[in-house]
């Protein structure tokens, strides 16, 4: 089952040790939570049932992101890590997704690390399923149509 206020709440306190004064905190902050909002309307119109686990997807797909920009001051995956690999490993290998929600079935896991894992990469891989493609694809929409909205809001620099 997924709390979504459990999963708000500890997002805002695993944000609040980083600084949101930093204009680029406060932009993935932003980014996050249209990009969830975004997931369960898209998911809901596409007709997946787990409009919780679309949401879910939403809210951590960037979670690499604030560690990334503390430990090297910059979004560009070439000059860092690649945010996306970055945010599911420390979700999946160091503990950090129980902050969020410990009672994912095994099937939401997988859903949940895939879709984080390729939410940035030019081309989805070959072994997903077909839910597995669908959420992917949700997620990937969803993070476009937000990216659209930053870079005219937003000065490139
Ligand atoms: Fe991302």
């Amino acid at each position: 089952m997924i709390n979504r206020e459990h999963v708000s709440q500890a997002f805002d306190s695993y944000v609040s040790a980083y600084n949101a004064d930093d204009p680029k905190i406060k932009l993935k902050i932003d980014h996050t939570c249209r990009v969830a909002a975004l997931c369960e309307q898209i998911g809901s119109s596409a007709g997946l049932g787990n409009t919780d686990l679309t949401w879910l997807c939403g809210m951590l797909h960037d979670i690499g992101r604030f560690e990334q920009v503390r430990r090297y001051n910059t979004f560009v995956d070439a000059r860092s890590v690649d945010h996306a690999q970055f945010g599911a490993d420390l979700l999946f290998h160091e503990g950090l997704l129980e902050r969020f929600c410990e009672d994912l079935s095994e099937s939401e896991r997988r859903i949940l690390e895939r879709s984080i894992r390729s939410h940035s990469a030019y081309r989805l891989g070959a072994d997903l399923s077909g839910a597995e493609i669908m959420y992917c694809n949700v997620l990937r929409d969803a993070d476009k149509i937000d990216i659209f909205r930053v870079n005219c809001d937003t000065p490139l620099e």
